[in-house]
């Protein structure tokens, strides 16, 4: 089924029931995309709406000392304002570290155990630029010639956000950032718990692919990413004020695109919960 799926008769400011959490999942296990417009929140709503949907994955400024947030660090702060609540400025860490949304990706995936839903609430949108791109993984999987499935079924990536980053440029890393950004494993090839569906697990963050060697790894990561991002398998969203735009990072990549950030306020905050577990052993230490 195309993405995405649109809810409009739930409030998420209010308690949800479980038939209404039930809905929400069947929703994302049918369209990986789910855009819930009109929700006025705060930021409390948002974290108890999240947490119907498993455990929170607060690791999205893990590198950040609170005392340098703009929000709870429950929160991945998306938006391109400073700790002051000012446009950042075009040096700022943080402006750098965002640039990595602009590339395809997967929330987390950089993590052993990644994210299963981001939840994203725009609270100032952008309509000139700031649009949010989402490819269906599940479409580009079942698109693959039989031979590719057959040669990718097992095969494990690493990801890393140092190979993200790098791709932008970011060379400079200090020892514990290394440390902390230590590759993780992940299947290429996940399988859906609950629909069973097959979809590529594949995001800016690969950096190899275990057992190969990494130029080639790199160029057929490179050829799997044009196929599944190619125009049939991708919904664009165009943000409204208030809209509630959730998806199952299994099942999906998506990115930002680029908008006047250093003119424009765009505050968009998006909380995360985790997958059921690991996809693929981790090396060991
Ligand atoms: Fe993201």
């Amino acid at each position: 089924m195309r993405m995405p799926g649109r809810i409009t008769d739930i409030d998420v400011r209010k308690p949800l029931t479980a038939a209404e959490v039930a809905r929400i999942e069947a929703a994302m296990d049918e369209h990986a995309v789910v855009v819930l417009p009109g929700q006025d929140i705060t930021d409390a709503q948002q974290l108890a709406f999240t947490r119907n949907f498993g455990p929170l994955e607060e690791g999205a400024n893990s590198g950040a000392r609170d005392s340098d947030l703009r929000l709870p660090v429950v929160f991945a702060d998306v938006s391109n304002l400073d700790r002051q609540g000012r446009i950042a400025a075009r040096d700022n860490k943080k402006r750098m570290a965002a640039l990595g949304n602009r590339l395809w990706h997967s929330d987390a995936s950089f993590r052993a155990v990644p994210a299963r839903y981001s939840i994203l609430s725009g609270r100032i949108v952008t309509t000139d630029g700031g649009n949010t791109e989402f490819a269906d993984m599940r479409a580009a999987y079942d698109a693959l010639d039989a031979a590719t499935k057959a040669e990718i079924e097992d095969l494990v990536c690493e990801h890393s956000l140092i190979y993200s980053r790098g791709q932008l440029g970011f060379t400079e890393f200090l020892p514990n950032e290394r440390v902390a950004m230590a590759p993780v494993r992940q299947r290429l090839v996940r399988t859906h718990p609950v629909t069973g569906r097959k979809s590529l697990f594949l995001a800016a963050h690969i950096g190899t692919i275990v057992g190969w060697p990494r130029p080639e790894a790199m160029a057929f990561i490179r050829d799997l990413m044009e196929h599944a991002t190619q125009p049939d398998f991708v919904y664009v969203h165009r943000w409204s004020q208030h809209d509630l735009v959730m998806w199952d990072n299994r099942t999906t990549m998506h990115r930002v695109r680029r908008f006047d950030d250093l003119n424009v306020v765009r505050d968009m905050r998006r909380t995360t919960t985790k997958s059921e577990g690991p996809t693929a052993e981790q090396a060991a230490a």
